[in-house]
């Protein structure tokens, strides 16, 4: 089931969200339905509160065709997998360790639709994530699932990637928000 995406402007996408207690049927329903929604809408990761619910719960799907050679390679509890093999990833209460140099890579997010902005992140991330059976996975990456995980992880503190652009792109992208705010009003 095809769910509706919360757009910039909502105050759900600025609360930090609950932890996920328990797991249950309903949930694994919310997980299949956030990945339609996400796949429909051809994004690579979505949020619970992009779905109008304040709990700490994501999904991602990172296509192969995004790999960039040694990133696809990603380091799965202590052992080195094929990113693919993880896909798609449907987690609760991430615990999230960005490190590495800072990086400047352009994001876009369902939430903020038709904007785009250069934002600075350290490249790699140590997390781990507790998938709906229990399973916890330890990853250490880098690349765009090391960018995608900090971007939704993000979400779950009520921030937005458009918070994290440099002063300077900050002016511009403050008239371009303000308009969008107009759009969705109308
Ligand atoms: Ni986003």
């Amino acid at each position: 089931m095809l769910l509706s995406i919360t757009q910039y402007g909502d105050p759900i996408l600025r609360v930090p969200c609950a932890p996920v207690e328990h797991v249950d049927l309903e949930l694994n329903t919310l997980g299949v339905n956030m990945l339609e929604t996400m796949y429909a809408a051809e994004g690579i990761g979505l949020a619970a509160p992009q779905v109008g619910l304040s709990i700490r719960m994501v999904v991602i799907d990172i296509p192969e065709d995004e790999e960039e050679g040694e990133t696809s390679v990603i380091v799965v509890n202590g052992e080195q997998r094929p990113m693919r093999s993880i896909m798609p990833l449907v987690f609760i209460n991430p615990e999230l360790e960005p490190y590495g140099k800072q990086e400047f890579c352009t994001e876009g997010c369902l939430s903020v639709r038709g904007i785009r902005s250069q934002v600075m992140r350290p490249n790699r991330v140590r997390a781990k994530l507790t998938k709906l059976d229990g399973t916890v996975l330890e990853i250490d990456c880098g690349g765009l699932l090391a960018r995608c995980l900090q971007h939704e992880c993000d979400h779950l503190e009520g921030r937005l990637f458009t918070d994290r652009v440099s002063s300077a792109a900050k002016v511009t992208l403050a008239k371009r928000l303000k308009n969008l705010l107009h759009m969705q009003q109308d």
